[in-house]
């Protein structure tokens, strides 16, 4: 078995067979089973492990307990020629966010813009995976979805808003990469707070109260307890806007309606949001591609603080580490191994296969 610093390493391709296995025994279509394993191993790729094929199990819990429909297939209904929505009926979010930003890619090639509401959906994972389907065919993009309650309002002590990432992209230039921008409106997000649980690790004391309000470098204690938002009214401001986009616009739930992916009570009822945009709506495509290049080296090239080696633009650090995944393989802590294969006995397909050594 393929081990490196104490991890086990999975090639992508194997991740991405093993997560596809695990759900079209569990009753999604090939072609469902193949987009959420994308999305799930690129995030493990990108070095977001928090939303990796680490929430498989949990997932599959949600199928077990009868509140994620696996054979549900989302529906698509055009409002004008620029706006449409898709109805994921309960079923994994990421075909239902795959279908709208194929959607509004398509609008946009025709219109130079299109937009997409998401209703009745459920958790998509990492945000990146979306903005990147938008990268790959050229356009720029916004991705909004809300989530279930994790943070408090700006001057509120209990859970009322979720941990909702705001993302968005723009191609890049000849020399420079794309633009992606994915983030949790709190200090972390929440997935890394169940990852460092599951490995046993502790956390920032910046990162959650427990629930008597203290600070708390103990995952368990912070579950229990609140995120914190970054930025204080801002970062709450910002969650507010996933809400108003995602959940009030699209008519799924909202104002701490929306059920967690690991919560086995019901429906998460999850909202999206998704643009995109031509780039070359103003001036050419050449033109605009350059102008990402000086805007990337002016960045990148900034005069460079105290203790800081080099600087990176938004997206870029995970698509160094995409790039040393997809030759070196993904690492994995053997307690996620031995999760993830607790699900392939109890459906008897194949366990995860480790990088030879
Ligand atoms: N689906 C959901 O409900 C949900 C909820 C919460 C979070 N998430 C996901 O969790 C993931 C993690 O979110 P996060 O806020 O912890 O991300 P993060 O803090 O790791 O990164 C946020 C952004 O900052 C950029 N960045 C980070 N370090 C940088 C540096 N040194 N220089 C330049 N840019 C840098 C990243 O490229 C990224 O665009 C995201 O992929 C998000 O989509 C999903």
């Amino acid at each position: 078995m393929a081990q490196e610093e104490g991890k086990v390493i999975v090639r992508h391709e194997a991740a991405e067979e093993f997560v596809v296995a695990l759900l079209e025994a569990s009753g999604v279509s090939r072609k469902n089973a193949e987009i959420v394993a994308r999305g799930l191993v690129q995030a493990d790729l990108r070095g977001v492990e928090s939303h990796g094929i680490n929430r498989i199990p949990s997932y599959l819990s949600r199928i077990r307990n009868g509140v994620l429909d696996p054979k549900a297939e989302p529906t698509l209904t055009q409002v004008t020629p620029v706006v449409a929505q898709v109805d994921g009926h309960n079923g994994f979010g990421f075909p239902a966010a795959h279908l709208a930003m194929d959607t509004a890619i398509s609008m946009a090639r025709t219109f130079g813009i299109g937009m997409v509401s998401v209703k009745h959906s459920n958790h998509f994972g990492m945000s990146a995976w979306i903005v990147r389907q938008a990268v790959d065919a050229g356009m720029m993009s916004l991705v909004f979805t809300n989530s279930s309650p994790a943070l408090p309002v700006w001057g509120g002590k209990s859970q009322l808003i979720g941990v909702s990432p705001i993302a968005c992209g723009a191609p890049g230039g000849p020399s420079s990469v794309p633009f992606i921008l994915d983030m949790a409106p709190s200090v972390a997000a929440r997935g890394k707070i169940y990852k460092a649980l599951r490995r046993g690790e502790k956390i920032p004391l910046d990162w959650a109260l427990d629930a008597d309000g203290k600070p708390t470098d103990d995952p368990e204690k912070a579950l229990k307890g609140v995120m914190l938002p970054m930025g204080g009214p801002k970062g709450s401001a910002l969650a507010i806007m996933m809400d108003v986009f995602s959940g009030v616009l699209s008519g799924s739930a909202f104002a701490g309606g929306v059920t967690g992916p690991y919560d086995m009570s019901k429906p998460g009822d999850v909202g999206h949001f998704i643009v995109a945009i031509k780039p070359d709506l103003f001036m050419s495509l050449d033109e605009f591609r350059q102008r990402m290049d000086i805007l990337y080296q002016r960045v990148v090239g900034s005069d460079k603080m105290e203790g800081v080696d080099k600087i990176y633009f938004p997206g870029e650090i995970e698509q160094l580490t995409e790039a040393t995944r997809l030759s070196q393989g993904i690492p994995f802590v053997q307690g996620e191994i031995d999760a993830l294969n607790a699900e392939a006995d109890m459906l008897g397909v194949p366990k995860l296969r480790p990088a030879a050594a």
